[in-house]
């Protein structure tokens, strides 16, 4: 397949099996060392790997020197051979080499040790990096993931659409970015932040099952795994119940994964958000490990201790074995950090090797409440266990982060665990300034049925029909069945503090369509950045991003962001106030 006019192998690929064939391989020179006066090793590099060619030492080229090999393939003589290089049995003699393309020296060596070598310096010279096996490896690892993705997607009657990059504002949450408008000065178009809006149309539209790769672009600040631009596997579908929506892109990621890593992942378990907020702390569990959240509020309903009584909720986690190794430098920190996040305080019990609690407060606890608080969190000596009593929102956030801080392994690390995470509230938190709720996921999430007579009395307790597909700790994805009915949309705006009136205005466009007619509909999106990460044992997204900005935002090999030229600014009517220094 992968030869052509100019090779008739990949070097990568040569093994004993060749030896006595006539070859032409081409690529790049990885390294050359002298041998003897007459003869020089040149290891030829291309995606697939090097194969040392055997040249005459009057062939003068250099590292990253771009060259075609002709010729023969022979055994290493004993003693030469390299077991740990696929190609090491074999090399290339009675080679005639062809200069292709002379190179100046790279400015970084071009193999591992380029991972030492400061990441803007890799991402100016963002095409020798990706030259690197690393990166190669990454870049056809997401491409066996996408293409997993289509067969899967297309197997299961999803047509692909494409929706277009220049849209009106949409109300999901992230700053936008902004497009100036030449036509109408003083008008802005918005990048999509996704195609939700449009997914939703085409449902109106009967594309029945709509899936589509899409380039989704947000204005965040941007950590290892949030980039301003972002692939995301977008799906709708209409006429089905949650169930579906799971199983159709459990099957997606399922193909993405098994592509990738060789092993399909068994069937993808669920949890309710409450129940992952309880024993996890956190609405993204990673359930790699345990130190799960321990129930401990009734366990000191009569306690005398100050901190803990009267406490909506007291929970604990058990930092098994970590004891010794938590000094007081360190305890510190950890009541510093659970401060931070909002916590009156922290409490912490060593447990000691006869089994008694130490901690500046076991006095302020009886000894049946040392005795309780032991056997639920199955305390042996050497554990540390961690408390915290406050609402119960606080509680699980701050022993949520605490046992991610204590016990997270690396987010590529197997075993692989993925869960849906269900029945997430319709509202979460409110808007400072209004008071009113706000979206859980986006305003068209539909409200659990169970749950509707709580619409207006008890706002907070509704639960929506969203989902997010969770994977080692990491958000892959989310997703909602839809509202599709214009007065329970109004119900859900009512609450959001948006009116009538106002929804009509900014969104109208999206709402009107659906008073021709609206199948019931739901659908999904996930993170393909993310889930390639993972899977390619990378902790950070921009390393299976060919072209990724930087945590700054900026591309030091394009340079972009670049301020524009005057004339392009009086062409779109824009006047600049001066940068803020
Ligand atoms: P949501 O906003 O949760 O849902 O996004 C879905 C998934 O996209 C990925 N993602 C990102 N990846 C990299 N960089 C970013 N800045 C970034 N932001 C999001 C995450 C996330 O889980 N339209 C809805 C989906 C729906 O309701 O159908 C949506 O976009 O993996
Ligand atoms: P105080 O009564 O504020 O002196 O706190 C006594 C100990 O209890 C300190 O170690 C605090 O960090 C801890 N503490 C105080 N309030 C809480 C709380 N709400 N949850 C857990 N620990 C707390």
């Amino acid at each position: 397949m992968s030869a052509t006019s100019m090779r008739t192998h990949m070097s990568g690929e040569l093994r004993s099996e060749h030896i006595g064939q006539a070859v032409s391989v081409c690529g790049w020179v990885a390294s050359r060392r002298e041998h003897g006066t007459q003869l020089a090793f040149v290891d030829l590099r291309d995606h697939t790997g090097v194969v040392q060619c055997v040249v005459d030492n009057g062939v003068d080229v250099r590292s990253e020197f771009v060259i075609r090999v002709t010729g023969v393939v022979r055994a290493r003589l004993e003693g030469t051979v390299n077991k740990n290089l696929p190609t090491g049995e074999i090399e290339l003699g009675e080679c005639v080499v062809e200069i292709l393309r002379t190179a100046e020296p790279p400015p970084f060596p071009i193999d591992a040790r380029a991972d030492k070598v400061e990441e803007n310096t890799r991402l100016q010279h963002r095409y020798l990096d990706i030259r690197r096996e690393r990166m190669q490896r990454n870049l056809r690892v997401r491409a066996k993931v996408n293409s997993a993705i289509r067969r899967a997607m297309e197997a299961q009657d999803f047509v692909e659409v494409e929706t277009p990059m220049l849209v009106p504002s949409t109300p999901e949450g992230a700053r936008e970015f902004l497009v100036p408008s030449r036509k109408e000065p003083g008008s802005f178009y918005a990048l999509p932040q996704s195609p939700q809006l449009f997914k939703q149309l085409l449902m109106v539209a009967g594309i029945d099952r709509y899936y589509q790769i899409a380039r989704c672009l947000r204005d965040e600040d941007l950590r290892a795994d949030r980039q301003y631009e972002f692939m995301q596997l977008d799906a709708e579908m209409s006429f089905v119940s949650q169930d579906d929506v799971l199983e159709a892109i459990s099957e997606a990621v399922m193909a993405a994964a098994e592509a990738a890593t060789g092993e399909r992942p068994p069937a993808i378990e669920r949890i309710t958000w409450h129940d992952a907020m309880n024993r996890f702390g956190v609405d993204k569990p990673d359930l790699r490990f345990g130190m799960e959240l321990t129930e401990l509020t009734d366990a000191f309903a009569s306690t005398e201790f100050k901190a803990f009584a009267g406490a909506a909720s007291i929970k604990g986690i058990n930092a098994s074995g970590k004891a010794e190794e938590m000094g007081r430098n360190k305890l510190d920190g950890l009541t510093d950090r659970a401060k931070k996040i909002g916590a009156k305080g922290l409490v912490w019990l060593k447990v000691g090797a006869d089994g008694s609690l130490d901690s500046p407060v076991a006095k302020f606890l009886s000894a049946d409440e040392q005795a309780e608080l032991l056997r639920r969190l199955a305390g042996v000596p050497g554990d540390l266990i961690l408390i915290v009593a406050d609402d119960w929102e606080m509680t699980c956030e701050v022993l949520g982060t605490l046992r991610n801080d204590l016990g997270r392994p690396p987010v590529w690390q197997g075993p692989y665990r993925y869960v849906w995470v269900t029945e997430f509230p319709l509202f979460i938190g409110r808007n400072k300034e209004t008071g009113k709720p706000k979206p859980g996921h986006h305003p068209f999430c539909r409200p659990h049925p169970d749950d509707l007579d709580k619409f207006e009395t008890d706002p907070m307790a509704v639960r929506a029909l969203a989902y997010d597909l969770v994977l080692n700790g990491w958000e892959l994805g989310s997703g909602s069945i839809r509202i599709h009915e214009s007065d329970l949309q109004r119900r859900v705006f009512n609450a959001l503090g948006i009116s009538d009136e106002e929804a009509d205005k900014k969104f109208g466009f999206f709402l009107r369509p659906f008073e021709y007619g609206a199948p019931p509909h739901g659908g999904f999106a996930f993170g393909i950045d993310r889930l390639v990460a993972i899977l390619a044992g990378e902790e950070n997204i921009r390393e299976v991003i060919a072209f990724p900005k930087t945590q700054s935002g900026s591309d030091p090999m394009t340079n972009a962001p670049t301020p524009p030229s005057p004339s392009q600014l009086a062409e779109l009517g824009i006047r600049t106030l001066p940068a803020k220094v």
